[in-house]
């Protein structure tokens, strides 16, 4: 069999695991790189545990791990040795669990935890959604309501095994409005629908910007040209403005639904929150 064909398709949905003692799984992804991600993960995560819920957030992404400086969880030195090359080097034997951090009621895990925030790790690209499985399940994840996993971009590996081994309970889609980035998300939409992931809906990030000054939004970015697209379909789970203080307060470790809750992002992220679970309730209901 040729390598690019060994896909999702391949697999039927009854040989993959339910992941023990947690509740739901989501994903957020994209098939296009920077368009917000890894802080729609946040602030979805940290807005679920505000409502009440237990919440786990996996950093899906070993080449570029996000989460840790965006909940002000840094590590400026370099690992060395066996730490440096794979963080589960010592738990060949699955006998220590990892313990998983805390921040704003969240337990998170990152690749980023091991190394240091400027050390590069190389893992290869095949063996990408083997150390993100073999991390998953190293956690001590307690009873979750919720794993949340920030993927990284693309639509290869760790998405691949992720949608092959595991049930996965719904994806979130993110993108900006541009074709470039709509056209990419599509093919990510297509990969999860193949893969019999439901698709709970998609967040349009920066479409608008939130001038600091007078506080009106203005698009930024060009409207996307394209006729059709196949995320016309799938449900709109928020718009969230470009807003400076969203950076701001990201890059110091401060989610906006915690720093600033006040604020339009905050706000359409915590009803983003709302959406995701009552889209998972209709999604399960539709099983039934
Ligand atoms: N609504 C927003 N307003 C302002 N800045 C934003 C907004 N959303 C994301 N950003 C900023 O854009 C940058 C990229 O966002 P993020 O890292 O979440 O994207 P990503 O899709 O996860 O990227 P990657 O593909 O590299 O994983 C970050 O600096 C983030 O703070
Ligand atoms: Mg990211």
């Amino acid at each position: 069999m040729r390598e690019e064909t060994r896909s999702v398709i391949m697999v039927s949905k009854e040989a993959r695991k339910r992941l023990e003692n947690i509740g739901v799984l989501v994903v957020v992804g994209s098939g296009k790189g920077g368009v917000g991600k890894s802080t729609v993960s946040v602030n979805l995560a940290v807005a679920l545990a505000k409502q009440g819920a237990s919440v786990g957030l996996l950093d899906g992404d070993a080449y570029g791990p996000s989460i840790p400086l965006m909940l002000g969880v840094r590590k400026r030195t370099e690992s060395k040795g066996w730490s440096a090359a794979l963080p589960l080097a010592d738990l060949k034997t699955q006998q220590r669990k990892i313990q998983p951090l805390t921040r704003y009621g969240v337990k998170i895990i990152s690749v980023g935890f091991f190394i240091g925030e400027e050390q590069a790790v190389a893992p290869m690209p095949d063996a990408l959604g083997l150390l993100m499985r073999q991390l998953l399940f190293s956690v001590d994840w307690g009873e979750l309501d919720y794993l949340v996993i920030d993927l990284p971009p693309g639509t290869s590996e760790p998405q691949d095994t992720f949608c092959r081994e595991l049930v996965v309970d719904g994806a979130v889609l993110v993108t900006t409005p541009q074709d470039i980035a709509r056209i990419d998300t599509a093919k990510a939409l297509a990969m999860f629908q193949r893969a019999h992931v439901p698709v709970l809906g998609v967040v349009h990030n920066m479409g608008s910007v939130l001038c600091p000054h007078c506080g009106e939004l203005f698009e930024v970015f060009p409207r996307s040209t394209e006729q059709r697209n196949a995320l016309d379909s799938i449900p709109i789970l928020g718009d969230i403005p470009l807003d400076p203080g969203v950076v701001s307060m990201s890059d110091q470790g401060y989610p906006v639904v915690v720093s600033m809750p006040e604020s339009v992002a905050a706000r359409v992220f915590s009803e983003m929150a709302q959406k995701v679970t009552q889209r998972l309730a209709e999604e399960r209901e539709g099983e039934a």
